[in-house]
């Protein structure tokens, strides 16, 4: 374990200047479902005074349940809690049968916009009606309670059907994104011994057609996935692909051919879900296990919480279901909630830059929820062109904005602010991981007074707290590690198939054992006691919002047949966050000019292949070695610097051959 990186020491200072505060109105106060800091106080009072009785309340109110449960909390084999464990429940029957009979049941689950600007509207009836004869069909196939499903498919309606229809039955789904390799698919069907794969022929993104089934196909071929017996194919576009006989399907016709009704499975509180494979910072991408009741009680507690979620609201997360925020923030949380949402299939660049903006008249939204990265990108998109810029738009439906994956610089906040919500909707920047299940440490709308770059105070209930490496609390004003030091219902279960990796990366035997380590650095406001996330103390990167390990990267390009060494750090980036910087010693002599772009080139398409588009790394340097400590340690913190384009203050008599510093510091 590391301290922060010096690489985020900039980033602490300029956030510790940051002193513009923005309470919220008296009108958006009274009006909010928590109002004001003295109904937030009062709700993390009552968690510290009676913390299973907060949770045991709230799980009732806010779940139907098939058989109550009577256990709460049990801790008696840390850290593997479990939450509920006793009662029963489904997650579909929770996101969708729950509000048949109601207002909720013909209302719009979902305004669907395809790449192409097609617009379509499923109510909650029609909803239901879609999941449960899929999961009659999913049934017929011989899938089962318990089974795994891999779900490799694009934005659409009919990717969270096949979720939906998976919780149904009882079994586990792995959702993988789309633009992840057929190696990084192989991988994931293997881990789970998926029996079942739910995919597209094709999805439409940025007016391209991108095949999706060839991909399932290929990862297959690559060995090692005999589990599978099913291949459900999603026609997404009239463009024919390859089917195998006994194997494959479509979507649509088995759906014909199965019963309309399908009785939902109830399962234990802590039955899986689902897992959600993300990188860690050492080894093979982890296979994140969520629970069914305490994961969806607090997808459903966060939208009404965060959001403030009122029944004529239009929400809006931009998130893909293949990530996290996808799941939570798309899938469960906005049905569970009863919310009208809104669903894209395509890029925010297509067919201009002003999509998001246009959608978001288009369809009345309400609540805007997206990435830093991509409020960066379009920043810079409406300077470039007033065409695009939101003023063009009416953004006037709009009344909280919503920001995720990474910290959002002070800079990009005020412009969301100002220019998407009319300095009108309060910002709540929600920190939270895939191993969280939803948001941990956010701005309350009605309550919370706002600080750019900061995500201000955990939700009621979550005891984050700063701590030192072996688990002292930490004064305010000095940064540390981000812990949680009591479980929570969502919180993250187990690695697939390695309880041993779960127990060493999140709860460290020099803390105890029993608190969860979050992975980030943190420091609270001496004044306030507002938290600010200062980057990950681990190996691993956040680039656009999406986490890499460098530990994979670098795997990745040492399987290529040219490649003896290689070491992956990360580079600030004004767009991206983070940009991959990948130092490469050859097996041959170092390449310079044209030759050296070609081999970058190669090396980059190779772990593009390898892993995903999103892993390529953005510079390659070549050096004839690496730098390294007397015993052998690749020196990072070097590299890191390196990478920034630093002048080298450090000492660098350790090393065999200085030279190679210059060597790696060539950009080609
Ligand atoms: C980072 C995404 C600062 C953090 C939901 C975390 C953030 C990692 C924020 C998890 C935020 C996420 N401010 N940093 N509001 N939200 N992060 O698992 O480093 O894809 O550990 O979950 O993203 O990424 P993941």
């Amino acid at each position: 374990m590391s301290h922060p990186s010096s690489a985020n020491s900039t980033n602490i200072e300029s956030l510790l200047v940051e002193n513009r505060v923005f309470p919220p109105s008296a009108a958006t106060v009274s009006a909010a479902r928590i109002s004001g800091m003295p109904a937030y106080n009062a709700m993390c009072a009552h968690a510290e005074r009676d913390f299973e009785g907060f949770w045991a309340d709230l799980a009732r109110a806010n779940l139907s349940w098939k058989k109550p449960f009577e256990q709460v909390l049990d801790e008696t084999n840390p850290p593997f809690y479990t939450w509920f464990a006793d009662g029963e429940l489904n997650a579909s029957f929770n996101c969708l049968d729950r509000h048949l009979g109601t207002p909720v049941e013909n209302k719009n689950a979902i305004i669907f916009e395809s790449d192409d600007g097609k617009v379509s509207h499923i109510t909650y009836k029609a909803l239901h009606a879609k999941v449960s004869q899929f999961a009659s069909a999913l049934k017929d196939m011989g899938v089962q309670k318990g089974d795994r499903v891999v779900i490799y498919m694009p934005m659409t309606v009919e990717g969270v059907v096949a979720m939906q229809a998976c919780a149904r039955i009882g079994a586990t789904h792995s959702v993988v994104f789309g633009g992840f390799s057929a190696k990084s698919l192989q991988e994931r069907i293997k881990d789970a011994s998926a029996v079942a794969v739910i995919t597209a022929n094709y999805q439409l993104r940025g007016g391209k057609e991108l095949p999706l089934k060839a991909i399932v196909d290929e990862g297959i071929a690559l060995g090692g996935c005999e589990s599978v017996k099913n291949v459900i194919v999603y026609q997404r576009t009239p463009t024919a692909c390859n089917m195998v006989a006994g194997r494959d399907s479509f979507m649509h016709e088995v759906t014909a051919k199965a019963a309309p009704v399908c009785e939902p499975v109830f399962v234990g509180a802590e039955h899986p879900l689902f897992v959600l494979y993300t990188s860690g910072s050492t080894g093979t991408p982890k296979g994140v296990q969520h629970s069914t009741a305490g994961y969806l009680l607090w997808a459903k507690l966060t939208m009404d919480w965060t959001f403030d979620l009122q029944p004529s609201d239009v929400f809006w997360c931009t998130a893909d279901i293949g990530w996290i925020t996808g799941h939570t923030y798309v899938a469960y949380g906005p049905l569970a909630a009863g919310a009208t949402q809104v669903i894209f299939e395509g890029i925010p660049t297509y067919p201009n830059a002003g999509r998001f903006w246009q959608m978001i008249e288009r369809h009345k939204v309400s609540i805007f929820y997206t990435a830093p990265t991509a409020i960066r990108s379009l920043i810079k998109a409406a300077d470039a062109d007033a065409a695009v810029h939101p003023d063009r738009s009416d953004l006037s439906s709009l009344r909280i904005l919503g920001s995720v994956g990474e910290p959002i610089n002070p800079e990009a906040w005020m412009w969301y602010y100002k220019n998407i919500g009319g300095e009108r909707c309060p910002v709540v920047d929600t920190f939270w991981q895939t191993e969280t299940g939803g948001h941990m440490i956010t701005p309350l709308p009605g309550a919370t007074a706002l600080v750019p770059g900061s995500c201000t105070l955990p939700l009621p209930g979550i005891m984050a707290a700063i701590v030192d490496e072996t688990g002292h609390d930490l004064p305010n004003g000095a940064g540390g590690l981000l812990v949680i030091k009591r479980p929570w219902p969502s919180m993250i279960r187990n690695i697939w198939n390695d309880p041993e990796r779960f127990k060493k990366s999140y709860f460290p035997e020099e803390m105890g054992g029993t608190i969860y380590l979050a992975g980030d650095g943190a420091v609270r406001n001496e004044d306030n006691g507002y938290f600010r996330i200062t980057g990950r103390i681990d190996d691993v990167l956040n680039v656009s919002g999406h986490r890499m390990g460098t530990m994979e990267i670098e795997s990745a390009l040492v399987a290529h047949p040219l490649v003896a060494e290689a070491a992956v750090v990360g580079r600030p980036d004004d767009l991206t966050g983070e940009a991959i910087v990948a130092f490469v010693v050859l097996k041959r002599s170092r390449p310079v000019g044209d030759e050296g772009k070609a081999i970058a080139k190669e090396l980059r398409d190779w772990v593009g292949k390898q892993i995903g588009p999103i892993a390529k790394p953005k510079d390659i340097r070549f050096g004839d070695n690496l730098p390294k400590t007397r015993s052998g340690k690749i020196m990072r913190r070097l590299l890191r610097g390196v990478a920034k384009g630093e002048a080298i203050t450090q000492d660098t008599s350790t090393l065999e051959n200085p030279a190679i510093l210059d060597q790696l510091a060539e950009n080609l």
